[in-house]
């Protein structure tokens, strides 16, 4: 495994970059502020911004490390960040990451998370090496289930009462691309 850490990503529509102390407005009032977006995930609303400060400054010392992979997702057309997409769990010895990510709401249903989430695969399997590449979500939140499909994944199966999050404890439902999947396309 290769460890080149977060390293800024273009696409079509956005650029994937890292966070700055500087992004905690946005942070707050984009994304992090909105118990709709983190209905299924595991942190709960941000109060106000200081919380969302907090949280950067607990991140961005990480940049540090080659092995820590945490973007801001930025629309290019505002040049602001609309949510954020990261590996939430990475296993090396076996060239596997879990990947986590939201948007604002505000944003929902243009693909841009499928945007971003196709180019962070591209990053990890390309850039640092690995072999594998997984999301899960929240039975009762199918919508990142499309974003997993759309970016190219394919399902595995339903953990059941495997996860908790702000609803509690859930079944979870994985995805994954294995590199072995990319050569097939
Ligand atoms: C899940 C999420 C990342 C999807 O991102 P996105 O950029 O909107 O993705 P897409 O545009 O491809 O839309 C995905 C699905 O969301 C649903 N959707 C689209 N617009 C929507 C809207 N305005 N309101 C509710 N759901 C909507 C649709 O089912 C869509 O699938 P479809 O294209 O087959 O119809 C985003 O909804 C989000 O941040 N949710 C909150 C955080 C979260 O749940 N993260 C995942 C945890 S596992």
């Amino acid at each position: 495994m290769n460890r080149p850490g977060t390293k800024t990503i273009e696409t079509d529509r956005l650029i994937l970059r890292r966070f700055r102390l500087e992004d905690a407005e946005y942070m707050y009032h984009n994304w992090a502020c909105d118990p709709e977006v983190t209905r299924f995930l595991t942190w709960p609303p941000h109060k106000n911004t200081e919380v969302s400060k907090m949280v950067l400054q607990e991140w961005i010392p990480q940049y540090e490390d080659g092995s820590y992979f945490s973007w801001a997702v930025e629309l290019k057309e505002i040049s602001q960040p609309i949510g954020s997409i990261a590996v939430v769990k990475l296993n090396e010895e076996v060239g596997s990451a879990d990947i986590g990510y939201c948007i604002s709401r505000k944003y929902w249903g243009q693909g841009l998370m499928p945007e971003a989430l196709k180019a962070v695969m591209d990053y990890l399997f390309d850039e640092v090496g690995l072999n594998r590449v997984a999301a899960c979500h929240d039975v009762n939140n199918p919508k990142s289930g499309r974003v997993m499909e759309k970016a190219g994944m394919k399902l595995e199966g339903i953990l059941r009462s495997a996860g908790k999050n702000n609803q509690g404890i859930c079944d979870e439902v994985w995805h994954s691309m294995i590199r072995s999947d990319r050569e097939e396309d």
